[in-house]
């Protein structure tokens, strides 16, 4: 049995070796701020020397063998465990997160991560940092390109679906999964990284747990730590997250890794007194292997030693590390996972890359379309393409692009060339990144080109390279030269259909009336320039929905459909006093969550209850009626929200709670159905316990989160 492999293997260990599993070194890439230390060499010594139980950022199939067989070397034998950012694909790149979220499609969802688990897994990984389950609204964080946007019942069921994708049942072509960055990282203050979070329980628990907690009942092996408070205290060193939550009520077996220094940065935040301090109030807060820091193979045996810390607590992160290396198989085969036949044939092969056009053409959201300017008429024939993004594969791809290349993936100009014709399509760069000062000459050959063609497809945003970690920005409206490009096209007369890239929503308020249509398509991956060309051409239909609402300034971040109730609430879109808002700007969202047109059109009926009363007992039938009344085939994400009227906390104004992505041939109606029980109406109190209350509810159907239907009931 696993378990008495791992007793076994505990008690011929040496405290020198037990803190050694605690350890964790980056190889070749840093992932954080460099530790300076060690070279290679050095390296490999210390993990001959069982001073090392997993690496970060080393990667292939041949490398990973070839630090194995030092791990090999050492007195026990103990086999590394090879970590690795696969946030969204390893060589064949998938969407970001936050796009394929948007896609409401949970087997596609499932699909991409099993793709990245099999790729990754041939190249020596076994385990990534992912899934980023961090509820997070405030599109200033440069992480939120990771996550599944601002809400919570969704995020969890992304969280399942993209565990047990990764996870699968934890063979050689799948990896162990890694739920971060535990808790509440999106909650951090102002979207800045590396930031104080000053929360309250019930938020906690109403907002940012589920999806974690979808993760750990998804059976996910293992929990990274945040780099943020709660409570005043590290999240790293916080006992009542990793111990009284994590371990004790979710009954969590998997373990528990720092965040890149964590555990060091404690010292920082002036919570400990060093490194020594910083082992001490991890281990005892139930934190276990430590990311970089080098703390815990430091000072343990000395803390073990002066009796501060029990062996049994060593022994118990000790042992979860060693029962998934059990687990994996590494103790039998070690390099069961460096396999570079498997490797070539399954890197960036055909199959993967067309899973990843799929899943990329399902991820784009269509906010706007004047006159029905998309898709592209066969009449048009000259297409003036425009925009550095469109053409300069350097900016195609996010931080963490794993080992993908960008010159491997098709660019918007490579994409539109297969979709229309080489011939077709006259380029022009029209901005450069990050400029401050607007470049005359570049927008005066855009315009050139858009006069002499029928139509402009503006490709504006921000570089991939600016979305993920340590990419907070305070601004993040449409730079200021790409607004001039747009008006600049404006005046020509021609149709400007811009096309966004981003791992944000962005601020749009500028652009919006300058162009005819907006598609919104994030960071989408290798295929990006095939999937937004075929939408372009009208090959698919959009029908992707986003899952975080657009915010007219960013004076109004956080902007999120599920925001509290207050005492007093708008009752108009005008201009009243006296209720909670700005003056300058009001309270709505550009585009709301949920928001996402498509070519067709649908228009939602005869929302009905199977009862004005549910009991605990039983179920309640909603009813709706949507009817594809456009001149396309397509498809529709509905989307059920409730309202909890009167509660003993205060209580969103909507939340979701059930969703149907259906397809519609054009003229064709159908009725779908949802189910509410009163589990689906229960919260958490500020201990986390489920809580269901009588009362009135008001439930609401539409195609998002703005337009709805409206019905109400009672719970008994
Ligand atoms: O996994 C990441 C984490 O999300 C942020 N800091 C670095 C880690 C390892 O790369």
């Amino acid at each position: 049995k696993t378990e008495d492999r791992v007793t076994d293997l505990l008690k011929r260990m040496t405290v020198e070796e037990k803190a050694g599993q605690l350890n964790q070194l980056a190889g070749d890439l840093n992932t954080g701020p460099a530790s300076g230390n060690a070279d290679w060499q050095h390296k490999l010594e210390a993990i001959k020397n069982g001073q090392v139980g997993s690496m970060l950022n080393v990667v292939g199939a041949a490398k990973t063998r070839q630090v194995q067989e030092a791990a090999l070397a050492g007195r026990l034998g103990i086999p590394l465990l090879f970590g690795y950012d696969v946030m969204h694909g390893y060589k064949t790149i998938f969407p970001i997160p936050l796009a394929e979220a948007c896609s409401w499609e949970l087997e596609q969802v499932e699909r991409n991560h099993a793709v990245a688990a099999a790729e990754s897994s041939s190249a020596g990984v076994h385990w990534t940092f992912g899934p980023m389950c961090d509820i997070s609204d405030d599109p200033r964080w440069g992480r939120v390109m990771e996550g599944a946007g601002e809400d919570p019942w969704y995020g969890a069921q992304l969280a399942a679906a993209r565990v047990k994708g990764l996870q699968g049942n934890l063979d050689t072509n799948h990896i162990l999964a890694c739920v971060k960055h535990f808790a509440a990282y999106g909650a951090v203050e102002g979207g800045k990284e590396y930031a104080y979070t000053d929360l309250s329980r019930v938020a906690l628990w109403n907002k940012y747990m589920p999806p974690y907690k979808a993760a750990i009942d998804a059976g996910i092996a293992t929990v990274m730590n945040g780099f943020t408070t709660f409570e005043g205290i590290p999240v790293t060193g916080n006992r009542y997250l990793v111990t009284d939550v994590l371990k004790n009520k979710w009954n969590f077996k998997g373990f528990v890794v720092s965040d890149w220094n964590s555990i060091g940065e404690m010292v920082n935040w002036g919570y400990a007194a060093d490194k020594k301090d910083a082992a001490f109030k991890a281990i005892s807060a139930g934190s276990m292997m430590d990311m970089e820091t080098q703390a815990m193979v430091k000072f343990i045996p000395e803390l073990v030693k002066e009796g501060k810390i029990q062996m049994k607590e060593i022994d118990d992160a000790v042992g979860r590390i060693l029962y998934y290396k059990f687990k994996l198989g590494l103790f039998d085969n070690p390099f069961a996972y460096c396999n570079e036949a498997r490797e070539k044939a399954t890197l960036f092969s055909n199959e993967n890359r067309k899973q990843s056009l799929e899943a990329a053409k399902r991820s784009i959201v269509l906010l706007k379309n004047e006159n029905k300017v998309l898709p592209l008429k066969k009449e048009v024939k000259k297409i003036a393409l425009i925009g550095l993004y469109a053409s300069d594969k350097s900016h195609i791809f996010d931080f963490w692009k794993g080992q993908g290349n960008p010159n491997d993936a098709v660019s918007l100009q490579e994409g539109m060339a297969a979709a229309f014709g080489t011939s077709s399509i006259s380029y022009s760069a029209g901005y450069v990144d990050l400029s401050t000062t607007t470049n005359k000459s570049l927008i005066a050959e855009a315009v050139a080109k858009t006069r002499s063609a029928d139509i402009a497809v503006v490709n504006i945003g921000l570089s991939g390279d600016l979305a993920g970690e340590d990419r907070s920005l305070a601004n993040i409206a449409i730079p200021a030269d790409q607004v001039e490009l747009l008006k600049e096209l404006k005046k020509t007369g021609k149709p400007v259909i811009a096309v966004v890239s981003a791992g944000r929503p962005m601020i749009l308020t500028e652009i919006t009336d300058l162009c005819d249509a907006i598609l919104y398509t994030w960071i989408l991956g290798s295929e990006s320039g095939n999937a937004i060309a075929q939408v372009l051409a009208g090959e698919y239909n959009p029908s992707g929905k986003t899952v975080m609402s657009f915010p007219k300034a960013t004076g109004q971040i956080p902007v999120y459909y599920n925001h509290f109730k207050t005492g007093r609430p708008s009752t108009t879109d005008g201009k009243g006093n006296w209720y909670s808002r700005y003056r300058d700007v009001d309270n709505h969202p550009l585009y709301p969550f949920g928001f996402g047109l498509s070519y067709s059109h649908f228009t939602y009926s005869n929302l009905t209850l199977s009862d004005s009363i549910l009991d605990n007992n039983h179920t309640l039938q909603v009813k709706v009626t949507i009817t594809n009344d456009g001149d396309h085939d397509g498809e529709e994400v509905a989307q059920l929200y409730i309202n909890d009227v009167a509660a003993s906390i205060v209580r969103p104004v909507k939340e979701l709670k059930g969703y149907q992505k259906i397809m519609l041939k054009k003229g064709e109606s159908k009725t779908i159905q949802f189910t509410l029980g009163s589990s689906d109406l229960s919260f958490y109190d500020a201990s986390g316990n489920s809580v269901v209350e009588p009362g009135k509810f008001e439930v609401f159907v539409g195609g998002n989160s703005r337009d709805v239907l409206q019905e109400q009931f009672w719970l008994k």
